[in-house]
C-alpha cells in the first residue's frame, strides 16, 4: 500500500482531465453561435448560458459526442429578436434548427439552404417576412418544415415545396398569409403525413390528395368546390379541418368511411342538403362540427358507431337548417346494465349544439340518454310542448339553453339538487364576463408521430340556464333561486307570474333577467351581499311597493323600468317610479330589431353600460323594447 505504480497514477489523472460527460463546442461552432449571440439586441441578456465551451451548459445547443459539433439548436420561447443572423449558416453539421416563439423580423435567411443536413426547422410564432427562399429547395433530407405564425411571411407556396424533399412528413405553414393555390407537387408528395395551412389567404378548388394524410387542416382559406373524398387517407387520416371555407355541394357518403377520423369539423361552409340516413362515422370519432352551413332535412339517429370505449362528445349542428324532432341518437351505449364503465362515462356526448335550426316537436326523451351533458342549446328553434320533468336532472350540466323556442307550461318543479355544477358555488372567479354566455371552446387535436391522438378540449361557459322568450306559465319554482353555483338566469319574455323569494341564496349569481314577465309583489329583498351580480334587469313586471337604498338595488338604476306601482328610494329621497323611465326607453325604437337577441350585444352592451351610461337591451324581435338608464 506504500507507493502507487505511474500507471494507476495516470488513470487518475486522465479520469479527472477527461470526465466522460464532458463535450467541448467545436471551436468554429462556437464562433458561430457567439456571433449569432452577439447580433441580437442585447446581448448581455440574451443566452446567459453561452459562456465557457462545454456543450452541455449551453442552453438550447446539443453537439455530436465525439467531435463537438453543433447537432441541433432550441432556443423556443427565448425572447429573442431582431435578425436572424447568417452565422448560424455556418453550422454545417446541423440537423435541427428550433427558433420557435420568439420575436425574430428578418426574412428567412437564404443561406439555411446551405444546411443540408437539417432533417427539421421550427421557426413558427415569430414575424418573420419575404416568402420561402427557393435555396430551402436544397434541403433534401427535410423532414419537418414549421413555419406557421408568421403573419406577413407571405406570398406563394413555392411550386416545387412537395418535391425538394422525399422525406417531408410534417409542412406546418398555418397563419402566414401564403395566397394562390395548393402546388400540384404537394398533392404527391408520399412521404407527407400531417399538412397545416390553416388561415392563410388559399384559393381554389379542393384538391383530393393522394397519400395517406393523418392530418389535413386548410381551416380558414378561400377553398372552393365539393369535397373531395380523399380516398387514399381512408385508414389514416385523423383529423379533417375544412372549416371557414367557402365548399359547396352536399356531404358525401364517402367521408364517412375513414376509419381513424376523430376531429372533422366542417363549419363555417355552404354545404346544404339532407344529410345522407345511413352516413355513419366510425366510432373513433369524438368531435363532430357540420355548423354554419344550410345542410336541412332530419338529423340523422346514428350519427357514429359507438363502442364501450368510445362515442361522440361533441356535436355542433347549430346554425343549418335541420327540421322535424330531436333524433334519438344511438350514441349511447346502453347495453351497460348496472354500473357503467369509467371509461366509457369519459367519452359520450358532453356538448350538444342545435341550435339555430327549424327544429320542432316536444322535447322527447332521447335527450335524458345523454347523461353526461355538459352543455345543451336548443336555442332559436321551434319547439314546443310542456317542458318535462326530467329537465334539471343531468349531473354534469352546466349550460341549458332553450330561448327562443314555443315552449309552453309550467317551468318542472322539482327537487334541484341534480346539477352538482348548479348547487356548488364556484370559488375560482371567471373572467371575463363579455361574450360569457356564448360557450368558448378550444377544442385541439395532437397528432403525434406514433398516431396516437391527444385530445383536449376546455368549455368555458357560464353556469346557466336559459328558458327566456318562450311561451312558459305560472311561478318560477323556488328551487331555482337556491342554486348557489348559478351564475346566469334567463327567464325573460314569459309569462311567468307570482312573487320573488330572496336572492341571498345564490351566491355566484353574474346575471339575472326576469324582466317581461307579470311578476308581482315586492322585489326580492337585499342584494348587497351578491358581489358578482353584474346583470340585473327585472323590468317591465308588475312588483310593487317601495324599495330603499340600502337594499343594494341602486347599482341596477335601470332594472326596474316599465314597474309603474313600484317606488325606487333616489339619492335625493324623491320616490323615483318606473313611468319615468319607461318613457324615456320608448323613445329609442324599431331599428335593429330584426332578428333575435344577440348574445354578444347583450353582455357587451350590459357591460359597457357601466362605463358610458345609456344602454340598449333587446328582448325579443316583435317584443316590447326598452332602455335601461344608468347613471354613473
Ligand atoms: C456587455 O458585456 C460586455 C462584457 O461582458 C461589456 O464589455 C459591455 O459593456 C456590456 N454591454 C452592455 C450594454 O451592458
Ligand atoms: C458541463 O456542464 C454540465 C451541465 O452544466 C455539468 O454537469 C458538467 O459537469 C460540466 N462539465 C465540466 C467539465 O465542467
Ligand atoms: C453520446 O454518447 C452516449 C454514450 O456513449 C450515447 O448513448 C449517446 O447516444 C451519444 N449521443 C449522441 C448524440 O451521439
Ligand atoms: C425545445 O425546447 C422547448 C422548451 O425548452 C421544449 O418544450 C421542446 O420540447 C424542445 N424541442 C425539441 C425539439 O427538443
Ligand atoms: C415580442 O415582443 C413583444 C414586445 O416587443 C412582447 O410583448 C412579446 O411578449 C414578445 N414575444 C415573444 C414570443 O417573445
Ligand atoms: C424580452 O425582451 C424585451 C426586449 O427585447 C425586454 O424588454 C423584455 O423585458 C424581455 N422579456 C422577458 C420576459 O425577458
Ligand atoms: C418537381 O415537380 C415538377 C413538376 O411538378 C418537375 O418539373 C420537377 O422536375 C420536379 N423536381 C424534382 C426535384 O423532382
Ligand atoms: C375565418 O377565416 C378568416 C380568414 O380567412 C379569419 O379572419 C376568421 O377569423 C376565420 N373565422 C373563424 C371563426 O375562424
Ligand atoms: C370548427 O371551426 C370553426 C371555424 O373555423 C371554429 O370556430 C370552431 O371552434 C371549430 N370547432 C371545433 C369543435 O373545434
Ligand atoms: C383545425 O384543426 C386543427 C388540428 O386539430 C386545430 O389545431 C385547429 O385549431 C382547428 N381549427 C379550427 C378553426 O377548428
Amino acid at each position: 500500500m506504500g507507493h502507487t505504480t505511474p500507471l494507476t497514477l495516470l488513470c487518475v489523472i486522465l479520469l479527472f482531465a477527461t470526465p466522460s460527460h464532458s463535450i467541448d463546442v467545436h471551436p468554429q461552432d462556437r464562433i458561430s453561435l457567439s456571433m449569432f449571440r452577439s447580433s441580437l439586441p442585447n446581448p448581455n441578456q440574451s443566452l446567459p448560458s453561452w459562456v465557457g465551451s462545454n456543450c452541455t451548459s449551453w442552453s438550447g445547443i446539443t453537439c455530436d459526442n465525439r467531435t463537438g459539433r453543433v447537432l441541433s439548436i432550441n432556443l423556443t420561447s427565448m425572447n429573442l429578436s431582431g435578425k436572424i443572423h447568417p452565422s448560424l449558416c455556418y453550422l454545417s453539421y446541423l440537423n435541427k434548427l428550433g427558433l420557435s416563439h420568439n420575436n425574430f423580423t428578418s426574412p428567412l435567411p437564404e443561406c439555411f439552404g446551405n444546411l443540408l443536413n437539417l432533417r427539421a426547422i421550427d421557426l413558427s410564432h415569430n414575424r418573420l417576412h419575404g416568402g420561402i427562399p427557393d435555396s430551402f429547395m436544397r434541403l433534401r433530407h427535410l423532414t419537418e418544415l414549421v413555419l406557421s405564425g408568421n403573419p406577413d411571411l407571405g406570398g406563394p407556396l413555392p411550386a416545387w415545396i412537395g418535391n425538394f424533399s422525399a422525406n417531408l412528413e410534417r409542412l406546418h405553414l398555418g397563419f402566414c398569409s401564403f395566397s394562390g393555390g395548393i402546388p400540384e407537387s404537394l398533392l404527391y408528395l408520399k412521404s407527407l403525413k400531417y399538412l397545416d395551412l390553416e388561415n392563410n389567404l388559399l384559393s381554389g378548388n379542393l384538391v383530393n390528395f393522394q397519400q395517406p394524410l393523418v392530418l389535413l387542416n386548410l381551416a380558414s382559406n378561400q377553398f372552393a368546390g365539393t369535397l373531395p373524398c380523399f380516398a387514399a387517407s381512408v385508414q389514416s387520416l385523423t383529423v379533417l379541418n375544412l372549416s371557414n371555407n367557402s365548399i359547396v355541394g352536399g356531404l358525401p357518403a364517402c367521408i364517412a368511411s375513414f376509419q381513424a377520423l376523430t376531429h372533422l369539423n366542417l363549419s363555417g361552409n355552404h354545404l346544404k342538403y339532407r344529410i345522407y340516413p345511413r352516413l355513419v362515422f366510425s366510432e373513433k370519432l369524438l368531435v363532430l362540427d357540420l355548423s354554419n352551413n344550410a345542410l336541412s332535412g332530419p338529423i340523422p339517429c346514428k350519427i357514429a358507431e359507438t363502442t364501450e370505449k368510445l362515442g361522440l362528445v361533441l356535436l355542433d349542428l347549430s346554425h343549418n337548417q335541420f327540421s322535424g324532432e330531436i333524433p334519438d341518437l344511438d350514441i349511447s351505449n346502453n347495453r351497460f346494465s348496472g354500473a357503467i364503465p369509467l371509461t366509457w362515462l369519459d367519452a359520450n356526448l358532453e356538448i350538444v349544439d342545435f341550435s339555430s335550426n327549424e327544429l320542432s316537436g316536444s322535447l322527447n326523451d332521447a335527450i335524458t340518454k345523454w347523461t353526461n351533458l355538459r352543455y345543451l342549446s336548443l336555442a332559436q328553434n321551434k319547439f314546443s310542448g310542456n317542458l318535462p320533468s326530467w329537465l334539471f336532472t343531468f349531473n354534469a350540466i352546466e349550460m341549458m339553453d332553450f330561448s327562443h323556442n314555443k315552449f309552453t307550461g309550467f317551468i318542472p318543479d322539482i327537487n334541484f339538487k341534480g346539477s352538482l355544477i348548479f348547487n356548488t358555488r364556484n370559488v375560482t372567479v371567471k373572467e371575463p364576463l363579455v361574450a360569457a354566455r356564448k360557450v368558448q371552446l378550444r377544442v385541439s387535436a395532437v397528432v403525434s408521430d406514433s398516431n396516437q391522438l391527444s385530445f383536449t378540449y376546455d368549455l368555458s361557459s357560464m353556469v346557466g340556464i336559459d328558458l327566456s322568450s318562450n311561451s312558459l306559465h305560472g311561478e318560477i319554482p323556488r328551487g331555482l333561486f337556491g342554486l348557489a353555483g348559478l351564475e346566469y338566469l334567463n327567464l325573460s319574455c314569459n309569462f311567468l307570474y307570482g312573487q320573488l323569494p330572496g336572492l341571498q341564496k345564490m351566491h355566484s349569481l353574474k346575471a339575472l333577467d326576469l324582466s317581461h314577465n307579470s311578476l308581482s309583489g315586492h322585489i326580492p329583498g337585499n342584494i348587497s351581499s351578491l358581489q358578482d351580480l353584474s346583470i340585473l334587469n327585472l323590468s317591465y313586471n308588475c312588483f310593487s311597493g317601495y324599495v330603499p337604498q340600502k337594499q343594494g338595488y341602486g347599482r341596477f338604476p335601470g332594472a326596474f323600468a316599465g314597474n309603474p306601482d313600484l317606488c325606487m328610494e333616489t339619492s335625493s329621497g324623491v320616490c323615483d317610479d318606473g313611468r319615468t323611465q319607461s318613457a324615456q326607453g320608448s323613445s329609442f325604437s324599431e331599428d335593429r330589431m330584426d332578428g333575435p337577441i344577440s348574445v354578444g350585444i347583450f353582455f357587451i352592451s350590459a357591460f359597457v353600460s357601466f362605463d358610458f351610461g345609456v344602454v340598449v337591451l333587446f328582448c325579443s324581435a316583435r317584443a316590447r323594447n326598452y332602455i335601461l338608464q344608468t347613471k354613473v
